[in-house]
C-alpha cells in the first residue's frame, strides 16, 4: 500500500465555541424552526429569531441584502437539528402526503448537514454510513420522482461552500447516470457516494488555501491538489468504504487527455463513472458563486466546458448532460 504522511482533519471554517455556521441556503425545512437562530454583527452574535417562528423566504432575502451568508445556530442545536433531520429522512420521502418540492428540500438539507459532518470528521465510521444510507434514499428518490432534479435545481446553493457543492455534485451525477444508462442499483448507488464524498480530502488542507478568496499561489495549488489522495487514504482506513468509490473519489481530477492528477492516467484509464463526476464537479464549480467571483450562469458554463470536450472531458457525457440540463430547465 502506499504511505502518504496525512495531516490533521477538519480543516473546516474556524467556529467560535459555541455558535455554528449554517449557510442561508441550508434553512428550508421546518426542522429548523426548533432552534434558535442568532446571525452575527460586527463581532457580536445577536439573537435573530426565536424556536418555533417559520424562517421563510422573505426573511432569507432580507438577510441577503444585509449581507448575511450564513446565520448561527448554537453547537448543541446544530447536533440535535441533524439527528432530527436524518432519523426523519426516509419518513419524509416515503409518505405521500408531503409535495415533492418539501421533500426534495428535506433532502437537501440533511445531506449538506451530513456532508458537513463527514468534513470536520473524515474517517467517521458512522458518518460514511450515514452518508451511504442518505445516498441510497437520494437515488430511490431522483429515479421514481421526474420533478426531482427540477426541484433541486430550485433550492441547490448559489454560494460555493465544499459542503453544498458536494451534494450539488452528487444531485448532478445521480441525474446523469440515470441517463446515461446506468441501471438504478448499487452501482448508481456507489457513484453518487462518489460524487458526495469526492472532496472529503480538502477537510486536511489547510481552511486559508481551500477559502482562499483569490487565486492560489504554485505552492499552495501544489498542496491542494494532494486531497483526492488523502480523501482515498483516510477513507481507505475505515474499512466500510466499497473499492469503487474508493477508486472514483481518487480519480476525479483525472483528465481524459492525461493531464489530470494525481496519476496522470488517460483515454479509458478513466472510467465512465469517473467521467461523470468530473462534469458535474466542474459544472457546479462554475456555476456557483465565490468570495472572489460571481457565479456564472449555466449557459456560460456549459460555454466554457464544451471548449474542454472532447479533451479534458468526455464529449457524449457533456452532451447527455447538456441535454439533461436542457430538459430541466
Ligand atoms: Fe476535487
Ligand atoms: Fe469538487
Amino acid at each position: 500500500m502506499n504511505t502518504i504522511s496525512m495531516p490533521a482533519a477538519g480543516q473546516s471554517a474556524p467556529e467560535t465555541p459555541e455558535y455554528v455556521p449554517i449557510p442561508l441556503s441550508d434553512l428550508r425545512t421546518d426542522a429548523v424552526v426548533d432552534t434558535q437562530i442568532y446571525i452575527k454583527l460586527a463581532d457580536a452574535f445577536v439573537k435573530y429569531r426565536e424556536p418555533g417562528v417559520p424562517f421563510d423566504e422573505s426573511v432569507r432575502n432580507r438577510l441577503r441584502e444585509h449581507n448575511h451568508r450564513d446565520i448561527y445556530i448554537l453547537k448543541d442545536d446544530c447536533s440535535r437539528f441533524n439527528l432530527y433531520l436524518e432519523a426523519n429522512l426516509q419518513k419524509i420521502l416515503s409518505d405521500p402526503q408531503v409535495d415533492d418540492a418539501v421533500k426534495s428540500s428535506a433532502l437537501y438539507t440533511t445531506t449538506v448537514n451530513l456532508v458537513r459532518e463527514m468534513l470536520n470528521n473524515p474517517d467517521s465510521v458512522e458518518g460514511i454510513k450515514s452518508c451511504q444510507q442518505a445516498v441510497e434514499l437520494a437515488a430511490d428518490f431522483i429515479v421514481s420522482t421526474p420533478q426531482a432534479l427540477s426541484n433541486l435545481f430550485d433550492i441547490i446553493s448559489q454560494d460555493y461552500y465544499i459542503y453544498t457543492h458536494s451534494v450539488n455534485v452528487m444531485t448532478y451525477t445521480i441525474s446523469l447516470a440515470m441517463k446515461s444508462g446506468y441501471p438504478a442499483d448499487t452501482e448508481l448507488k456507489e457513484l453518487g457516494l462518489s460524487a458526495m464524498l469526492h472532496d472529503v480530502g480538502k477537510s486536511f488542507i489547510d481552511w486559508n488555501i481551500t477559502n482562499k478568496s483569490g487565486p492560489l499561489t504554485p505552492d499552495e495549488f501544489q498542496m491542494m491538489k494532494l486531497h483526492p489522495e488523502y480523501a482515498y487514504h483516510s477513507l481507505e482506513k475505515t474499512g466500510v468504504i466499497g473499492e469503487y468509490p474508493l477508486f472514483a473519489i481518487r480519480h476525479h481530477h483525472e483528465k481524459i487527455n492525461g493531464r489530470g492528477y494525481p496519476f496522470g492516467l488517460a483515454g479509458a484509464q478513466v472510467d465512465k463513472g469517473v467521467r461523470i463526476i468530473s462534469i458535474c464537479d466542474i459544472f457546479d464549480a462554475l456555476s456557483t458563486r465565490r468570495v472572489y467571483r460571481d457565479a456564472y450562469s449555466g449557459f456560460e458554463s456549459l460555454k466554457i466546458m464544451k471548449d474542454k470536450a472532447g479533451s479534458e472531458i468526455d464529449e457524449r457525457v457533456f452532451l447527455e448532460f447538456v441535454h439533461l440540463l436542457g430538459e430541466v430547465k
